[in-house]
Formats: structure tokens, sequence, C-alpha cells
């Protein structure tokens, strides 16, 4: 299990140098709006592969007027302690971001980080998740797809790369079809895979709200689902591809492929009848946790995985049945969290064993 014990920023967005320890259980920052408490949240993120909880540029992330930020944890992962330096790279304007166990960024050593590295997010934008576009949804399910499964981001980027590939052929005047004919195959097996992951991550959810509910009394009967004209479970490769190849000349005027898992949209449906978009903020926000605490359910019963969970901006909205499944997820799992809010009132009903930071210094 995996545990941040410290934190140390140099020149991360409006931190100079800041240093901060942490309890292995209830983390609460406290302070006035502005003052950094979702940049450190971010900073905590960026532990994980990414650009973090705001999927911001890197060049963002430096303090400005500066040339590089350096972030500092001392992880504690089953009992073992690791240093993990996180700073940026920059090579012809383009800054990537590095990280150090121990003094080692070989690609063992952060492969072995990934492995015990799980981070889940709250983000007070996902109140309006089931009114947002259907590409912030995505987002959402594979943020817990790859919170359950670190080699995801590998399989998705892949598949991007191959659809901006195949439009690039297809508008060429002069078509390579044996090139094409790969590139699809490629896109179809790799497509096929995302969505039976995100497929399988949703079933996950919906099982475990199911085992949940035995203990636990949700305000709402909640199902997930995949909404995708060209989606079923038994999508075969040959039915893909040929879906790709006959919409050959419609994306090659559209400019990109209509077909695949970057068109899906997540359903949310609501005591068999509704969909979520019908739900206030605040019940919007019931739905996300009842997700997240679905989610740590499964990656801590099923996957052995204790993930960290980041949950910003948490106390507005919170109503007896969110607190309650806020606190079922910090008293059923041995998990590190970190919360956030402008006013330490809002936490009082967790007070007893969270331990509150007053963010302040700049
Ligand atoms: N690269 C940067 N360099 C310097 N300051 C930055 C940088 N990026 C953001 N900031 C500043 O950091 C401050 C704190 O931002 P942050 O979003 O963490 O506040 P917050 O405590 O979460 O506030 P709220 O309660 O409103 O959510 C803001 O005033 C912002 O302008
Ligand atoms: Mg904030």
């Amino acid at each position: 299990m995996a545990k941040i014990n410290n934190i140390h920023l140099n020149n991360f967005r409006n931190f100079t140098n800041y240093k901060i320890s942490f309890e292995k259980k209830i983390n609460v920052l406290i302070g006035e709006n502005g003052c950094g408490k979702t940049n450190l949240l971010e900073a905590i993120s960026l532990i994980s592969k990414g650009r973090g909880i705001r999927n911001s540029s890197i060049a963002n992330l430096i303090k400005k007027k500066e040339h590089n930020f350096l972030i500092k944890n001392n992880l504690e992962i089953n009992n073992n302690n690791f240093d993990i330096e996180i700073f940026t790279e920059n090579k012809n304007n383009k800054f990537k971001k590095i990280v150090k166990v121990n003094e080692d960024s070989s690609k063992d050593s952060i492969d072995i980080l990934n492995q015990f590295i799980s981070i889940l997010i709250f983000v007070p934008e996902m109140e309006r998740l089931f009114q947002a576009s259907p590409s912030y949804r995505r987002n959402f399910i594979d943020r817990l797809v790859f919170a359950s499964k670190n080699t995801y981001n590998i399989l998705v980027n892949k598949y991007k790369k191959f659809l901006l590939e195949r439009i690039k052929i297809l508008q060429k005047n002069v078509i390579d079809n044996n090139w094409l004919n790969q590139i699809e195959r490629d896109i179809s097996s790799l497509g096929l895979e995302i969505y039976q992951l995100r497929c399988s991550q949703i079933n996950y959810i919906n099982n475990n709200l199911i085992i949940l509910k035995k203990d636990h009394k949700f305000p709402f009967n909640l199902k997930l689902q995949i909404k995708d004209d060209y989606f079923n479970e038994d999508l075969s490769f040959e039915e893909y591809l040929s879906y790709l190849f006959n919409s050959r000349s419609y994306d090659k005027q559209f400019g990109g492929t209509k077909i695949g898992p970057h068109r899906s949209d997540i359903l949310a449906i609501i005591n068999n009848d509704f969909d979520a978009s019908l739900l206030s903020t605040g019940q919007q926000k019931t739905i996300v946790l009842m997700i997240l605490l679905a989610q740590c359910n499964y990656l801590v019963n099923h996957k052995n995985i204790n993930p960290i969970l980041l949950l910003d901006e948490i106390g507005s909205h919170l109503d007896s049945y969110n607190r309650q499944i806020l606190l079922d997820m910090i008293n059923r799992f041995e998990i590190q969290f970190f919360l956030s809010g402008t006013d330490k009132d809002l936490f009082s009903f967790i007070s007893t064993n969270a331990k509150f930071y007053n963010i302040t210094e700049l």
C-alpha cells in the first residue's frame, strides 16, 4: 500500500519553497480561495503518470518567471521508503516531466513505482459530469480504468496515434492501400481492447455498487453503461474492420474517424428510469462519490490495490447522503485521503480522525 509521508515543492505553481508532512489516513487542506489547495493536490497527483488532476501543460506548472519546478516526495510502499523527485526537462522549448525514484530514472524503477501508485480524484467540475460533453465522461472512465491497469494510457495513446495516421493517409492524393489496411487492423484491435476494458470497468463498478448496497443505503439505484451506436459486447474484429472500411470516404471529408471508443458516451441510468443529466449538481456529486466508493471497493478487495484519494473542494454540496458515502469510503478502507475546502467546519463530521492543514504560505 502506498502513502505519501511528505512533499516539498520548489517553484511549483504559486509555491516557491513549501514543505508539508502528511498523516497516513486523512489530510484536510483548508484555506482561502487562491491559497494553493488545488495546486498542492495537483503536485501530489503528478506522482502518477500523466499531467495531473488538471491535465495542465507542464509549462504552466512552473512558477511564473521560473524555469523549472522540483517536487520531492517521500513515499511509503509496503513499509519501504522511497524518495521521489519530479521535475521538468526543457528540450527545444518543449517541457517534459521527469520522475526519479531514489535518484534513479530508469524505466524499471518508474515501472515499479507505477505498479504501486493508483490515484483517484474528485474535482469540482465533476458535479456537472453528466451535463458535460461526452469527452469529459470518457476521460472520467478512462481515469478509473487507468487506476486499475497502469498500462492503459499506453494503449490509448497508441490508438490515438493510429487514428491520426489513418486520416493522414485517407487525405493523401495517392493512397497506400496496404498501409491503410494495416493501420485499420491496428485501430480495430486497439479500439476493441479499449472498448472491452472500459466495459469491464463499468461492469466492475455496477457489480460493486450491488455488493455495497447490502450494507449501504444509497439514495439512488445507479447503473453505468456505454452509449455507442457501433459497440456491443459481441463486436468482432472483422465487424469493426468493416465499419472502418465503410466509413473511409465519410472520414476523409469529416477529417476524423466516425467509429470507435473515442466517440462513445458513458451514461448513468438512475433507478432504471432516467439519465443522470437530469440530476442536480449535488445529486451528480452523489453519483460520482458512489462511483468512487465502488471503484475503491473493487481496487482494494478485488485487485489488492490501495489507491490514494485526492478530493478537491469536496466540502460543498455535502448533504447527509453525500457525507454518508464519503464517511463510508473513509471508514471502509485503509487508504490515504487528501481533501480540500475553504472552511474547516465543512469537515466537522470527520474531524475526529483527520488532520487539518492551513495552507497559507505563498
Ligand atoms: N504557474 C503559476 N505560477 C504562479 N502562480 C500560479 C501559477 N499557476 C497558478 N498560480 C496561482 O496559484 C494560486 C492558487 O491556485 P489554486 O487553484 O491552488 O487555489 P485554491 O486554493 O485551490 O483556490 P480555490 O479555493 O478557489 O479553489 C492562484 O492565485 C493562481 O493564480
Ligand atoms: Mg481549488
